[in-house]
C-alpha cells in the first residue's frame, strides 16, 4: 500500500486518553489518525481504562497502550522520557478537568501527567466534561493559563452530552475535527535556544482612544497573533517585552507584559523598551485620536449631534524604524489590507522604513481578525515569501525561526 500524499504520513502522534465517557470516541480518533498515515502511540490514565479497555485501544492502535509510570518492562523498552520526546505532537482526548488542573500545577503522579510535564513538544487538548465543570471558574482559569503556556485547544463543543441527555458546552469535538486540528498543529517549534541572549519587543492588540470617560474608538484586533509571537519568542529563549493594548488574553508565560490603552502610551512603552535586537509591530494601532477628550460624560442635547475632531496618532513602527541611535537591527511591521495586498505591503515597507512587512488580508470573508488562522506574505527588500493558511501559532513559530536565522542566535 502506498502512503504517498497522506496528510499525516510519517508523523508520530502520542494520544493521551484520560478518564471520561468521551473516551469511546478516542478509538475512532486513533483509526482516523492512522488512516491518514500517522503512527499513533497511546497512554491511558487509570480512569480511562474504566471507559475503554487497553485491549480495544491496542487493537485499533496496532500496539499496546502504555498505562503505568513504573512499568519495568515498558521503562526498559521505551521509558517515559522517550515517550515525551519522540512524538511530533501530543494529543489529549478526552482531556478531563482533573488532567488540565494537574497540567497547570505541573504535577506528575502518573504516566500521563509525567509525560505531559516532561515533554517539549506541542500539546493539543480536546476537553470533554460536564458543562458545569467546563464553566466552573477553576476550569476557566486553568484553560486560560494553559493557552498562555502555549497549549492548543480544540473544542469542547455545545450539544448533548453522552451522559443523561444534558446540554451545554462540554462535548468533546468529533474525531474528524480533532484530526483537522492535529494537521493544523503539526508544525515545528523553534529551538529552545534559538533566541537566547536576544531581546525582542512586540506590540499587540488594538489601541483604545478615549472620547469621554466612558466612550472610545478602537478596532477588532484580538491580539492573538502578537501574543503568540511574544510567547513563541520567549519559548525560544528571548527576553521579550510585550506592549499590549486591551485584549481578552492572559499575559503569555515568561514575557514581560506592559498594558497600555492609547497609541501614545503604546509608543512611550515601546520606546522605553529599547534597546532591542528585533521589534515586531503586530498591534492594530488606531490611526486617529479625538483631539479633545471630554472631561465629563457627553450628554444628549435635544437632538443636537456631537462633532468630534481628530488628530493623527504617532506611527509607532515608523518612529522606531527611524530611531536615530536605538533602531533595532530587525524591525518588522504587519499590514492589514483589504485590497492590493502585496503592492500595498511593498509601499508600506518603504514608507515606514522597516525590514519586513507581514501582510495579511483582512477583507470580509477572511477570519483574520479574531480568528485563529492566518495566511501571510512576508515582504522584504529581496522579494515576497507566501506562506499557506495556517494557525496563528504556526505563523508565530515560522516568524520566530526566521527572526532567529536573521539575527544569528545560538542554534
Ligand atoms: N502602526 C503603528 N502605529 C500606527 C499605525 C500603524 O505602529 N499609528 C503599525 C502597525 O502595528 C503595523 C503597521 O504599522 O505593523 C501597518 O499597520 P496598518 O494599519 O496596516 O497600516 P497604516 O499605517 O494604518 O496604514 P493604512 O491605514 O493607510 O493602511
Amino acid at each position: 500500500m502506498s502512503f504517498v500524499g497522506m496528510p499525516l504520513e510519517g508523523k508520530k502522534i502520542l494520544l493521551v486518553i484520560a478518564g471520561g465517557i468521551a473516551a469511546y470516541k478516542s478509538l475512532d480518533l486513533i483509526r482516523r489518525l492512522r488512516e491518514r498515515g500517522a503512527k499513533v502511540r497511546v497512554i491511558m490514565t487509570r480512569a480511562a481504562q474504566e471507559f475503554v479497555t487497553p485491549l480495544a485501544v491496542g487493537a485499533v492502535a496496532g500496539e499496546r497502550p502504555f498505562t503505568e509510570l513504573f512499568d519495568l518492562s515498558a521503562e526498559f523498552d521505551i521509558g517515559h522520557i522517550r515517550l515525551a520526546r519522540e512524538p511530533d505532537l501530543i494529543v489529549v482526548a478526552p482531556a478531563t478537568a482533573d488532567l488540565m488542573a494537574k497540567m497547570v500545577q505541573g504535577r506528575a503522579d502518573d504516566l500521563a501527567s509525567t509525560v505531559l510535564l516532561a515533554t517539549e513538544r506541542r500539546i493539543l487538548l480536546a476537553p470533554a466534561m460536564n458543562p458545569a465543570m467546563w464553566n466552573n471558574p477553576a476550569t476557566r482559569r486553568n484553560a486560560e493559563r494553559l493557552q498562555a503556556d502555549g497549549v492548543a485547544f480544540i473544542g469542547p463543543e455545545a450539544g448533548e452530552m453522552a451522559e443523561s441527555g444534558e446540554r451545554g458546552v462540554g462535548r468533546m469535538s468529533e474525531p474528524l475535527a480533532i484530526t483537522a486540528a492535529v494537521e493544523k498543529n503539526l508544525f515545528d517549534l523553534p529551538a529552545r535556544d534559538a533566541l537566547i541572549g536576544k531581546k525582542i519587543l512586540v506590540t499587540s492588540g488594538p489601541t483604545r482612544e478615549p472620547i469621554d470617560p466612558v466612550r472610545y474608538i478602537s478596532n477588532h484586533s484580538s491580539g492573538k497573533q502578537g501574543h503568540a509571537l511574544a510567547r513563541m519568542a520567549a519559548q525560544a529563549g528571548a527576553e521579550v517585552v510585550l506592549v499590549s493594548g486591551p485584549v481578552n488574553l492572559p499575559d503569555p508565560s515568561g514575557v514581560k507584559t506592559i498594558h497600555v490603552e492609547t497609541a501614545q502610551e503604546m509608543l512611550n512603552a515601546s520606546e522605553n523598551a529599547l534597546p532591542a535586537d528585533a521589534a515586531i509591530f503586530a498591534a492594530a494601532v488606531a490611526d486617529w485620536r479625538v483631539t479633545q477628550e471630554a472631561a465629563q460624560k457627553m450628554k444628549k442635547q435635544d437632538g443636537k449631534l456631537p462633532v468630534l475632531s481628530f488628530a493623527e496618532n504617532p506611527d509607532i513602527l515608523a518612529t522606531i524604524s527611524r530611531h536615530s541611535n536605538l533602531r533595532p537591527r530587525l524591525v518588522i511591521g504587519f499590514a492589514a489590507e483589504t485590497e492590493k495586498l502585496i503592492d500595498n505591503a511593498r509601499a508600506k515597507l518603504l514608507k515606514k522604513g522597516c525590514d519586513w512587512i507581514v501582510a495579511n488580508d483582512v477583507s470580509t470573508g477572511t477570519s483574520t481578525f479574531g480568528g485563529t488562522s492566518n495566511e501571510v506574505h512576508i515582504v522584504t527588500a529581496n522579494g515576497v515569501e507566501s506562506w499557506p493558511m495556517q494557525s496563528k501559532d504556526a505563523v508565530a513559530a515560522g516568524l520566530v525561526k526566521k527572526i532567529a536565522a536573521t539575527l544569528g542566535g545560538a542554534q
